[in-house]
């Protein structure tokens, strides 16, 4: 069965349209409880056990397994940002001269900086694959264009599921071919994707996929998940937590100093992964996020949005085909004779909130949206064109 409008479980006011679940979730009601109840044990500190420690972070770590279909959630850490997993991925990186580091054109920063600097370092070359100056058919030509882009000197590719600020689906599962074939890493960003599309590690196959928390996964600002292949299984970790290494579970025994980490990729995990508060709200996250299903969702945010981007295509915006991009995040190209700015006074008038990337309005949605504020949403957009 569809899934209903689950706007009862958020507190969004319904004078608020709120179409930026891109730049940060709403929590619903069971996580905000979970940070309050976790907020509240910390000023009995005598009633914590030591167990808190550990045993939520592996109930976070067997969630996101379930949720990424990880076989084993010894293969999943969580991190602090994208940038702290990118880093740890990058670290354990050699390149040769020469070597090309393939990203996509205006990828999230967090995503190039990274690369730039290992680049730099190891005397390779950054190549950028550009999206095609062409409307028609865009998408497909922009992943014509990148599995063209995979050769014998392709040492990495690291990329999203989809483009960040446009919604443009990146075919994965070719890319993973064409990375195999020439022997190229394949680093995944799912920031702008996992929770609310599909993904599959044993379908994918990832060397390395990095994930924010703090929106499509409904866990606070500065919670992250990354998964690691056997590739890192004997890499060095940014940092040398207490928590990673084996048996520290043993808390009198601390100072009997160990040499091994704990198995696969737990070496990886952020120092005080154990955060109480934080790792309380994302088990209440993922776990409705698991339950909802991210196909359903996906299927959700397609049926709200489906009427209103016939309407602003029919007033001249520039919108990816259908079947080339993401339905809970996309952009929309105005014409160039709207004034942004005017969009934007309008937009805040009205409270409708969205995020305006480079050259588009990105329009991004979740179960407590409805057609209604997409409706709001083209309404506002044909109000502004109109007085042009
Ligand atoms: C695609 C993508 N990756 C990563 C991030 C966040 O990066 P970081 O956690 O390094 O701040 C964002 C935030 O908007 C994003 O859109």
């Amino acid at each position: 069965m569809p899934l209903q409008n689950q706007k009862q479980l958020f507190s969004i006011p319904e004078t608020v349209t709120y179409l930026n679940i891109a730049s940060l979730s709403p929590s619903f009601k069971a996580i905000e409880e979970a940070g309050i109840r976790a907020i509240k044990e910390k000023s009995k500190p005598f009633l914590i056990p030591s167990s808190h420690f550990f045993d939520p972070v592996i109930e976070v770590k067997k969630l996101f397994a379930k949720l990424i279909e990880a076989p084993d959630y010894n293969r999943v850490v969580t991190i602090p940002s994208v940038s702290y997993g990118l880093g740890t991925v990058a670290n354990n990186i050699t390149l040769n001269k020469g070597d090309e580091v393939l990203v996509i054109e205006e990828q999230f920063p967090s995503n190039i900086y990274v690369w730039k600097r290992l680049v730099e370092k190891y005397d390779a070359t950054l190549k950028v694959v550009k999206q095609p100056n062409s409307k028609l058919n865009g998408g497909k030509q922009w992943n014509t264009n990148i599995l063209e882009a995979i050769t014998d000197n392709t040492a990495l590719v690291a990329m999203g599921n989809i483009h960040w600020a446009n919604g443009t689906l990146f075919n994965l599962k070719a890319i993973r071919e064409k990375t195999k074939k020439h022997n190229a890493l394949l680093i995944i960003d799912g920031s702008q994707s996992l929770g609310a599309l599909p993904f599959s590690v044993e379908d994918i196959q990832p060397d390395a996929l990095i994930c924010a928390g703090y929106k499509w996964l409904f866990g606070p600002y500065g919670s992250g998940y990354a998964y690691f292949s056997s590739y890192f299984d004997n890499g060095t970790p940014l940092e040398e937590n207490w928590s990673n290494r084996l048996g520290s579970e043993n808390l009198s025994g601390l100072t009997q100093y160990e040499d091994k980490y704990k198995p696969l990729a737990n070496r990886y995990s952020v120092g005080e992964s154990g955060n109480f508060i934080y790792i309380q709200m994302q088990i209440e996250a993922l776990k409705q996020v698991i339950e909802w299903t991210p196909v359903a969702i996906q299927d959700y945010c397609k049926t709200i949005s489906k009427d209103a981007v016939i309407e602003l295509k029919k007033l001249g915006c520039h919108i990816e085909n259908n079947e080339d991009r993401a339905h809970h995040l996309f952009g929309v190209e105005l014409p160039k004779n709207v004034d942004k700015e005017l969009l934007k006074a309008e937009f805040v008038k009205q409270n409708i909130f969205v995020s305006f990337r480079g050259n588009y309005i990105r329009i991004s949605c979740h179960l407590y949206n409805t057609a209604e504020d997409f409706k709001k949403l083209s309404n506002g957009i044909a109000s502004i064109m109109q007085t042009v």
